[in-house]
C-alpha cells in the first residue's frame, strides 16, 4: 500500500497547497470532487496556518522564558512548536492519550514541552480536561500566554484571509465546500469569505457522530482524532451552514477508497470529507455543481489507526466497505497552486 508523506521542508510560512480533481462518473454523470491537501504545508497539516495567525495575534504579549500553551489533539501543537521553536520562545502542548505518538514525537523534536491529560471529560472525550488544565496553568504562571485557538478570531482569519482565497484563486468556479469541524475555525473561515466576498459557495460542515461541535446531542462514541470536539464551537452559530454527520466507518471507508481509487492517503478528518461528498452526490443527483474538500492532513498522521487493520478491527467493529457510488471511471487531474494564478 503506497503512503504519501508531505514533503519535508524547513520553511516555516505556511506554503500555497495543491489542489487534486477527481473526476467521478456517478451512475452516468460526470461528476468533481476537488481536494485541497493541506497536507503540503511545511509541517503537514491546515494547522500551519492557523499557527500563523494565532502566532501574530499574541507574539506582542509573549514573555520569553515563559511562552505559549495551547490545548490540541496534533496537528496545531506540531505547527506552533516549530514557530516557537523558530522564534527561540517556550512552547506548552497540552494533549490526550488520543494524540498519536508520532506527533506527540514532532512537538518534542521542536523543543515543546508536552503535557498529558489522562482524564476523560464528562462528554467521552479530552478537550474538557485539557481546557481545565490549561487554564490552571494560566492561572499558576500570569505571564504565560494562551493563543486560544477555541475563541481567538485569529483562527478563523487564517482561513477567511488566506485558505479560502487560495482555494478561489484555484478553482474559481461555484461549488459545495466541505469543511472538517472541530474549533468550527477552518468552517467559519470560508463562511465569512464566501459571504462576504459574494463567492458562490455553499459552505458545509462536515462532523463525526459523538461530537457537540455543532450538534446538541452525543450520537455515539468517538475514534478520529482531530474531527470533532466535546464542546459547542464558539465560532459558527446554530443552523449557520449545513451540517453533515458521518461515522468513523464511513470516514475509514472513504480513506481506503481514496487511496485505492487516486494512490493519495489522506488523513481521517479528509476521509470524512470525501465520505459526506459521496453521500451528497448521492442524494443531490440533479446538482452537477463540484464539491471543494479541504483536506486538512495526509496518512502519515494515521499509520496506526485509519491504515492499521488491527485498529480498524478494534475500533470501528465491521470491516469498511468501499463506498457504495457507482464509480466507472476515474480520471486524475493535478492543478498545482501556482499554476492557477
Ligand atoms: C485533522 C484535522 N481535522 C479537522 C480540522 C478542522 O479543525 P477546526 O474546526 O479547528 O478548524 C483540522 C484543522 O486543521 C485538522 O487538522
Amino acid at each position: 500500500m503506497a503512503i504519501l508523506h508531505p514533503p519535508a521542508s524547513q520553511e516555516v510560512s505556511p506554503s500555497r497547497t495543491p489542489v487534486v480533481a477527481l473526476d467521478l462518473d456517478v451512475a452516468g454523470a460526470r461528476r468533481r470532487i476537488w481536494l485541497k491537501l493541506e497536507s503540503h504545508n511545511p509541517h503537514g497539516s491546515l494547522k500551519d496556518r492557523t499557527a500563523e495567525t494565532l502566532w501574530e495575534s499574541v507574539r506582542d504579549r509573549v514573555h520569553p522564558a515563559e511562552g505559549v500553551i495551547e490545548s490540541t489533539s496534533g496537528n496545531l501543537g506540531i505547527a506552533l512548536a516549530a514557530r516557537c521553536a523558530d522564534r527561540g520562545v517556550p512552547f506548552t502542548a497540552v494533549v490526550d492519550p488520543r494524540t498519536s505518538p508520532a506527533s506527540i514525537a514532532m512537538m518534542r523534536r521542536y523543543g515543546a514541552q508536552v503535557a498529558m491529560v489522562h482524564r476523560l471529560d464528562s462528554r467521552g472525550g479530552y478537550l474538557l480536561s485539557r481546557l481545565e488544565y490549561v487554564r490552571e496553568q494560566i492561572r499558576a504562571r500570569p505571564n504565560l500566554v494562551w493563543s486560544n485557538q477555541y475563541e481567538n478570531d485569529a483562527n478563523p482569519r487564517a482561513h477567511r484571509e488566506r485558505t479560502a482565497p487560495e482555494l478561489w484563486g484555484q478553482i474559481r468556479r461555484p461549488a459545495t465546500v466541505m469543511l472538517a469541524v472541530s474549533t468550527g475555525g477552518t468552517l467559519a473561515g470560508f463562511h465569512q469569505f464566501a459571504q462576504r466576498q459574494g463567492v458562490p459557495w455553499t459552505v458545509v460542515g462536515v462532523d463525526v457522530e459523538g461530537s457537540l461541535a455543532l450538534s446538541d446531542e452525543i450520537s455515539g462514541k468517538r475514534v478520529l482524532t482531530g474531527i470533532g470536539s466535546s464542546q459547542r464551537s464558539a465560532f459558527v452559530r446554530s443552523g449557520a451552514a449545513p451540517l453533515v454527520i458521518v461515522s468513523a466507518h464511513e470516514a475509514v471507508a472513504a480513506c481506503l477508497w481514496v487511496l485505492d481509487v487516486a494512490d493519495i492517503a489522506l488523513g481521517g478528518s479528509s476521509g470524512a470529507l470525501v465520505a459526506a461528498a459521496l453521500r451528497w452526490f448521492r442524494l443531490n443527483r440533479h446538482d452537477d455543481t463540484d464539491i471543494a474538500v479541504v483536506c486538512p492532513d495526509g496518512g502519515d498522521r494515521y499509520l496506526g489507526t485509519v491504515y492499521s487493520a488491527v485498529w480498524r478491527k478494534e475500533n470501528i467493529a465491521v470491516h469498511p466497505h468501499t463506498p457504495r457510488i457507482g464509480v466507472l471511471r476515474v480520471h486524475r487531474e493535478h492543478r498545482e497552486a501556482n499554476s492557477a494564478r
